[in-house]
């Protein structure tokens, strides 16, 4: 059986910034929450947001998101929400900022005080109704994608790292600048750029049938592949930041089909206490290891995706398409592996049994086994 949505609406180009007060009128939101961070109010970020604000729209502004969002975070923003009589959001940043979003937009309007309550794999998504508070989404990063996508992921009070989701959470508009990403530093497009490529292969590969999501995948990969060291040399190049920006966004529209392990692995290796692990980072390091654990089971597939990458058909294979990452990888100055991001060795065990309680362990197309999570990670040690 296969769920088969596509209803986000999107306004997608350089300069698209301006349509902001039009869209707000649209949506009735006359009283915004800013969720954002500090480092999008000192680079400027949410000073380009508000020169599209009329002067007398009465604006609250949180800046506190963390680097990954905790539900400590959530309830001081929705405190602030709730005061000030909000009645919308809107999210600046990368992915933390719009996850926080999510989470306070849902809170808002749903009972308890509980987030962990409306986890996915605590069965939340049933008790995710449309009042959902209306969320404006304008992403400063090419990668997470969660500008279009049903997901948010939380640190929560319990210290698991899990996914809220449903399709009431997607925010009522995408608003996507590619300009707001020009200032992004090298380390972070190339992070975050391998996120959205991740996006796009694990979902190509992944074992559901939805074949509009193979053909968005393909292309976002496409895209991701083709223009992810262009963006990540020189960030002015507006070619390469707004095919950064479509990849990433396609890559988060292709989500409902399912993503897979690089994901089950990197979601609780960022959410490890005492590490600030970039998401998109990790999933760059995980991702050949895993290709290549999925090798004997995806068909021919990744003849497929060697072609999109421009590879030669000898390297239509598990092995040529982890290889390629691979190189990619050290030309975008990603570490070597996670022994070099600082991870240390006691931590295997905990990643293994986090990675067998993920969601994304589910829509994997090859299910390892703890031992064979235990491999891949010391496989991706470096
Ligand atoms: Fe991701």
């Amino acid at each position: 059986m296969s769920l088969i949505t596509y209803l986000t609406r999107i306004q997608f180009d350089c300069g698209a910034l301006k349509l902001l007060d039009a869209e707000l009128q649209l949506l009735g939101i006359r009283r915004p929450l800013i969720v954002t961070d500090k480092g999008c109010v000192a680079a400027g970020l949410w000073g380009k947001v508000k020169e599209q604000l009329p002067g007398n729209l009465p604006i609250t502004l949180y800046d506190g998101t963390p680097e990954n969002p905790t539900e400590a975070a959530t309830r001081d923003a929705l405190k602030l929400y709730k005061e000030e009589g909000c009645d919308g959001i809107i999210a600046i940043g990368g992915g933390s900022p719009m996850d926080l979003a999510k989470g306070v937009a849902l809170m808002a309007t749903h009972p308890g005080d509980s987030l962990q309550a409306y986890a996915m794999v605590e069965g939340g998504a049933a008790k995710i109704t449309p009042k959902v508070a209306p969320i404006v989404a304008i992403p400063t990063t090419s990668g997470t994608g969660s500008e279009v996508s049903r997901g948010g992921v939380i640190i929560m009070d319990s210290g698991r790292k899990l996914a809220i989701g449903s399709p009431y959470l997607i925010p009522k508009l995408a608003l996507i600048d590619p300009e707001l990403t020009f200032g992004l530093p090298p380390h972070l497009t190339a992070g975050t750029g391998m996120d959205a490529f991740t996006h796009n292969i694990e979902c190509f590969l992944a074992n559901v049938y939805n074949p509009p999501a193979d053909a968005i995948a393909l292309d976002g990969l496409e895209k991701a592949w083709k223009y992810v060291e262009r963006a990540t040399k020189d960030g002015q190049d507006r070619e390469a930041r707004t095919n950064m920006a479509m990849a990433a966004m396609e890559g988060a529209m292709v989500f409902q089909k399912g993503l897979g392990a690089v994901h089950a692995l990197s979601h609780p290796t960022g959410g490890l206490k005492g590490y600030r692990l970039h998401h998109g980072t990790l999933n760059a390091v995980y991702l050949p290891a895993v290709l290549r654990f999925n090798g004997p089971v995806v068909g021919d597939k990744f003849k497929k995706v060697a072609q999109v990458m421009g590879l030669p058909e000898s390297e239509g294979t598990a092995e040529g398409v982890a290889n390629a990452v691979s190189a990619l990888n050290e030309r975008l100055g990603i570490p070597k592996g996670l022994g070099a991001m600082g991870l240390k060795q006691e931590e295997v065990e905990r990643i293994a049994d986090g990675a067998l309680g993920d969601h994304c362990h589910l829509s994997t197309p090859r299910q390892p086994t703890r031992a064979q999570y235990i491999e891949l990670i010391e496989q991706s040690w470096g």
